[in-house]
């Protein structure tokens, strides 16, 4: 019943004229895969000029942040209204942002309301650090992160999580698919207390951390993930293709 989704977070990478040159790499192929959705997240300077070359087809845009505030004196940000014109999602509380930008749960939390208020998306991203996977304190770091993000949240209509372990980031050492699995179901089961079993049902979730087009399938095939964030791999046409061509087959 959830539509399966795969995001290309294209982080800082790709100057003005890569992102043209990938979008249009991307276009045909991903066009002709139905039944998943597909978000590409380039820099925020290449929004406007992907926009326009994605634009009519099932390809879908999204944003790596923005800023709370919807307008005004606040120097070099982003506001939800400017990305709402060309995007339809933006990833939120990356632990990039969280680690190099100080991004707070509370700062997070006021930017999925943001987002949220003007139809964005939001991608809210949680994961723990590798202490506290070895400590065996995942669930508890997740969820709080959760709570924090989502407070005064009513539903969680328009929302979409991704689970990514850090450690798991950038490191070519991705989760196995059953520990994300497993994560990712405790966390569909602590959403549904503080929401409800039917919001979460239709929830999606996904995985990122490490995700290629080899090991793709080993989470896509897990009843609880949703679809993947991909980093790295989202920056090379064919296997982002691959990873989408994959989860059309495995969940259709
Ligand atoms: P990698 O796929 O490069 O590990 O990055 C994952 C990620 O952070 C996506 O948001």
């Amino acid at each position: 019943m959830r539509v399966p989704l795969i995001t290309g977070n294209w982080k800082m990478n790709t100057m003005v004229s890569e992102a043209i040159e990938l979008s249009n790499e991307m276009r045909s192929g991903l066009d002709e895969i139905d039944g998943v959705d597909k978000v590409i997240c380039p820099p925020f300077i290449s929004l406007a000029t992907v926009y326009k070359l994605i634009k009519g087809s099932s390809i879908k845009l999204g944003a790596q942040n923005m800023y709370f505030e919807s307008k005004g004196a606040f120097t070099g940000e982003i506001s939800p209204i400017m990305l709402a014109e060309l995007c339809q999602f933006v990833i939120i509380g990356h632990s990039e942002r969280r680690q190099y930008f100080g991004e707070s749960g509370e700062i997070i939390n006021k930017k999925v309301k943001a987002a949220l208020k003007v139809g964005l998306k939001p991608i809210l991203c949680i994961g723990e650090k590798l202490e506290d996977n070895e400590a065996a304190r995942t669930e508890k770091v997740v969820i709080r992160q959760l709570e924090l993000a989502l407070a005064g949240v009513g539903n969680l209509t328009g929302l979409v999580i991704a689970y990514e372990p850090i450690w798991a980031i950038g490191t070519g050492r991705a989760a196995t698919g059953e520990e994300a699995n497993e994560i990712i179901g405790l966390i569909r089961c602590n959403l549904a207390k503080l929401y409800s079993k039917e919001a979460t049902r239709s929830l999606q979730i996904l995985y990122g951390g490490s995700v290629t087009a080899a090991n793709s399938g080993e989470f896509i095939k897990q009843p609880e993930i949703d679809g993947a964030l991909v980093g790295g791999a989202s920056l090379d046409a064919n296997q982002f293709l691959s990873i989408v061509r994959q989860t059309a087959e495995i969940k259709g």
